[in-house]
């Protein structure tokens, strides 16, 4: 697992929406896996500013997203397909079949999960997946006590989980306690992952998850055996890292080894 300390959300911003446009030039059918929350929407709005600015074509990507709330319709904006639309897909040239996302309306819920991983696999699996992390560790909507191992399935969210969504719910507007979402199996699987954690409700759980034990309990700590995960983390949010200076000097070795062309 690499640890980047950035100075700024903007420039972790900057770093992931860079390796994403990087991977796009060599591979134009690249499969991304998508996050929603507020913490990945500056890199959306890099990659349509790269798309109308530079002409970026993203006509052959394919998407997967994490997750959705179940039974909230995609013109609710409570939706992640909602926001999806509004932060990503209106400002690239993604055709509408290539977007996916787990099943969370109508029934027959549990064979659909298991065809949207199947959908994953006929594109070849997910090249890079973008990453938040919940303020209890969560991944996706893989709560605490997920199995390390689930596949995309319905789960009931935690107490926690629906306080912290709760701020995007207007007073008495019923807010959606089941989701439907990539297992942790499912993410595990996938070639890369970016990870983006900002701000001091964050620092609890990436501690859990870069230095705490592997445990179901912060689902995000079994990244720790992922071979390509990057975590990008602000001051607050690595502020209860205790091997930050370890982190610094492998990005300042990294950084050099790069520039003698020797990575
Ligand atoms: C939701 C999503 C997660 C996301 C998390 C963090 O629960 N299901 O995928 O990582 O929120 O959200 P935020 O980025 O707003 O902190």
């Amino acid at each position: 697992m690499e640890v980047i300390l950035t100075d700024s959300a903007s420039l972790a911003a900057d770093a992931v929406a860079n390796e994403i446009l990087d991977a796009l030039e060599t591979k134009p059918n690249l499969v991304l896996g998508l996050a929603t929350g507020s913490t990945p929407i500056e890199v959306y709005r890099r990659l349509g500013a790269a798309h109308h600015k530079e002409g970026v074509d993203f006509s052959k990507v394919h998407t997967f997203n994490l997750d959705e709330y179940l039974d909230l319709p995609g013109d609710h904006p409570q939706s992640y397909k909602y926001f999806m639309q509004e932060h990503l897909f209106d400002h690239v040239n993604i055709p509408q079949d290539n977007i996916h996302f787990p099943p969370s309306e109508g029934d027959n819920l549990v064979r659909r999960c298991r065809e949207y991983e199947q959908k994953i696999r006929e594109v070849g699996g997910i090249d890079i997946q973008i990453l938040g992390l919940g303020s209890n560790g969560h991944i996706g909507f893989n709560e605490p006590t997920s199995s390390l191992k689930s596949r995309t399935r319905i789960k009931t969210l935690t107490a926690k989980t629906i306080k912290d969504n709760s701020r995007f719910y207007s007073d008495g507007e019923e807010q959606p306690v089941v989701a439907s979402t990539m297992g942790i199996g499912t993410i595990m699987d996938t070639k890369r992952i970016l990870l983006q954690a900002f701000g001091k409700k964050k620092a609890e759980a990436v501690r859990n998850a870069v230095e705490g034990p592997i445990s179901s309990l912060c689902p995000g700590s079994v990244l720790q055996l992922h071979p390509l995960t990057t975590f990008f983390v602000d001051s607050e949010a690595a502020d209860l890292l205790t091997m930050k200076d370890y982190y610094l000097a492998t990005i300042r070795e990294n950084d050099r080894l790069r520039a003698e062309g020797r990575l």
